[in-house]
């Protein structure tokens, strides 16, 4: 899907989970690739694969119930399928970070926040407690956390959720990840903060250099954020592209219906009703044969949609769809 040299690879990614009710494909087939220092948006409803997809890359889904096949993941060159548990270990923090939507899953309520900084630090950088305690406070500073000598002392129930997430990045970017893989790092936070937030995550991405995955429900923050999008739709990649090329020339009618359902403020659409996409998300424990996005979708008409799943191809430099339209 590339010609340079990826940072992160992944290559037809599945990741099922077996549960009481059935066999959930929450990812199908999945390929992606991210550059040094790109910034790649990850979109799409609610259900559709995006945190799984990002937990799977990290190794980070409970087998079982979980089952992950891959024809590749690979991170720097390094085959993440084939680590062990300790060098995948070390891989996660020191070279690629997290953020999560809701800080507090990845904060430990029982330990001040400085302390988790602080170890942090220590456990990839090898520094003694001292320094990894003043690095801690520096980086709150570098987050805006103000008087963090005395923040860092507070616990994650004593801090606003605007301030936790700050403390998240500080945590993330302490190691100056070559990737980091942010899961809706703002949605839980009021609209002030979210730009703040984003300010924040953009100025700290300046300064280390790190590629970032963006995954996000909001086609505005991707537009301002990212280089190149991935659309997801049902567990699969639907279309991928650079930013511009997405938003001038949208292919999958999914992303078409995505990027019509975004409130425009020019005068002329004052007062137009929000468009949406008429339908649900097919349920992923019984994904129907054809396109699954044929039921919704405005355009199918062909056997072909009913019939059988179209496949990832390019049409045009780095614009990829998946859709029978386009043959
Ligand atoms: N541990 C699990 N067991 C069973 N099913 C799961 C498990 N984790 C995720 N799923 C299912 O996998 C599918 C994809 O979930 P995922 O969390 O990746 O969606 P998402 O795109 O991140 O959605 P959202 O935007 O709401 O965060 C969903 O149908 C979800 O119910
Ligand atoms: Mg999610």
């Amino acid at each position: 899907m590339n010609n340079g040299e990826a940072l992160l690879q992944v290559m037809d990614l599945s990741t099922r989970f077996h549960t009481a009710e059935g066999t959930v494909r929450a990812v199908d087939r999945l390929s992606l690739h991210i550059n040094r220092g790109e910034v790649l948006g990850v979109v799409g409803e609610s259900g559709c694969g995006k945190s799984v997809t990002a937990l799977s890359i990290l190794r980070l889904i409970p087998i079982p119930p979980g089952e992950i096949h891959a024809e590749e993941i690979s991170f720097a060159r390094r085959n993440l399928l084939t680590l062990s548990n300790q060098e995948m270990r070390r891989i996660r923090g020191n070279s690629i970070s997290m953020i999560f939507q809701e800080p507090m899953t990845s904060l430990n309520p029982v330990f001040k926040v400085g302390d988790q900084i602080a170890e942090a630090i220590r456990l990839h950088q090898g520094a003694s407690r001292r320094q990894a305690w003043e690095q801690s406070v520096e980086l709150l500073r570098i987050v805006g956390i103000s008087s963090p000598e005395i923040r860092a002392n507070a616990y994650p129930h004593q801090m606003s959720g605007g301030m936790r997430q700050r403390a998240m990045i500080a945590m993330a970017f302490s190691c100056k990840p070559d990737l980091l893989i942010a899961d809706e790092p703002t949605t839980a936070l009021d609209v002030t903060i979210q730009a703040q937030i984003l300010e924040l995550m953009r100025e700290m991405k300046e300064n280390t250099g790190s590629a970032v995955m963006f995954i996000t429900h909001n086609l505005g923050i991707v537009a301002e954020n990212a280089q190149r999008v991935l659309v997801m739709y049902a567990g699969q990649a639907v279309e991928s592209a650079p930013v511009k090329e997405l938003f001038n020339r949208p292919l999958h009618p999914y992303t078409i219906g995505l990027l019509n359902s975004i409130p425009r403020r020019e005068k002329k659409s004052r007062g137009k009703r929000l468009a949406s996409i008429r339908g649900i998300v097919p349920s992923l424990l019984d994904i129907p044969a054809g396109c699954p996005f044929r039921e919704r979708c405005s355009e199918s008409g062909s056997d072909a949609c009913k019939l059988e799943a179209p496949r990832f191809l390019e049409r045009g430099a780095g614009h990829w769809v998946r859709c029978w339209k386009y043959g």
